[in-house]
């Protein structure tokens, strides 16, 4: 089986559950606290793997016990960390959560040693990623690097997909071009296109946009209603499931890395989508990014409730 490769992010997850956020100057108590792995990169990664998929990173850690969680967190998951670096002397990726009882999140992130994963790095990986089914992307690395990665996707032939999360104006039309899967959530696509996206149609409307551009698949992730597919293979919708939220955070990762596993395995589009929007519905009955994760046994249990 061909690798999946994962070019990005890596942080710890300082989650703390609230009943609201407090006002400037207030203190408010919190009733709960927990630490976890995350990052929109090691999610994804960590999905994919969960399911089964061989899983290479390329990714910084820091100086610090964060870097220790990190690591040993790969090596549990059996993700490939022979392009995983210590940056001496900065601190790891953080990303201060707080989740409301409505299970929507907010979330700030220092990216840390994530900020030091240059073009070098990813060129050294290049033996490796020749040989990957897939290269998957998101914006918590530096710009330059991103668009390296994805002229080095380029140059070698192999299928490359962005999540432009966090969201980011103004990214390169010339590298948005070279994209064979363009992963934007609702408010991400509508800053990529400067288009409203308030519904499912105006969401087919800017992704269609994005063609033009020379994307080949846009697949909008829609939260609970689902994912929205615009692309050279047409257009459809894939519905979302009624689940009991618990947390939303990571949500968006799970759909990737559910995705990249099945769509790298046999080239199903369609299919890849319906696991991936079932394995984001799965992921938010439970707490945290990766510890929310089923692995194959347990996300064989989640019985795919009805349509919400
Ligand atoms: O997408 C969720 C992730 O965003 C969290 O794990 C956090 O680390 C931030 O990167």
């Amino acid at each position: 089986m061909k690798k999946i490769a994962v070019i990005g992010s890596n942080m710890v997850d300082l989650i703390t559950y609230i009943d609201r956020m407090p006002a400037q100057g207030e203190t408010l108590e919190a009733p709960r606290f927990a630490m976890g792995c995350g990052g929109k990169g090691a999610n994804q990664a960590a999905a994919a793997a969960l399911l089964g998929a061989h899983v290479m990173m390329v990714t910084k850690v820091g100086d610090d016990a964060f870097a220790d969680t990190t690591l040993a967190n790969f090596q549990r998951l059996g993700i490939d960390t022979r392009f995983v670096e210590r940056v001496p002397g900065v601190s790891s990726g953080v990303a201060p959560i707080f989740v409301q009882e409505n299970s929507h999140n907010s979330i700030l992130i220092v990216k840390g040693a994530n900020a030091h994963l240059t073009p070098a790095d990813i060129d050294r990986a290049e033996p490796l990623l020749r040989d990957c089914a897939l290269i998957v992307l998101q914006l918590e690395i530096e710009l330059a690097s991103v668009y390296h990665a994805i002229d080095v996707a380029h140059r070698l032939g192999v299928p490359v997909l962005l999540n432009p999360a966090p969201a980011v104006a103004g990214l390169s039309r010339q590298h948005l071009g070279r994209l064979d899967f363009l992963v934007p959530n609702e408010s991400e696509l509508a800053l990529l296109t400067g288009q409203p996206v308030d519904s499912a149609e105006a969401a087919a409307k800017a992704a269609r946009s994005l063609l033009e551009e020379g994307v080949r698949h846009v697949i909008v992730t829609l939260g609970e209603q689902g994912a929205l597919y615009v692309g050279e293979q047409g257009e459809w919708r894939v519905e979302g499931h009624r689940v009991d939220a618990r947390d939303t955070s990571g949500a968006g990762d799970a759909f990737i890395g559910c995705f990249a596993h099945h769509w790298s395995r046999d080239g199903d589009i369609h299919r890849a989508m319906q696991q991936a929007v079932a394995y984001s519905a799965c992921s938010v009955t439970g707490l945290g990014t990766q510890s929310s994760y089923p692995d194959t046994a347990a996300f064989a249990l989640f019985s795919a409730p009805l349509p919400a």
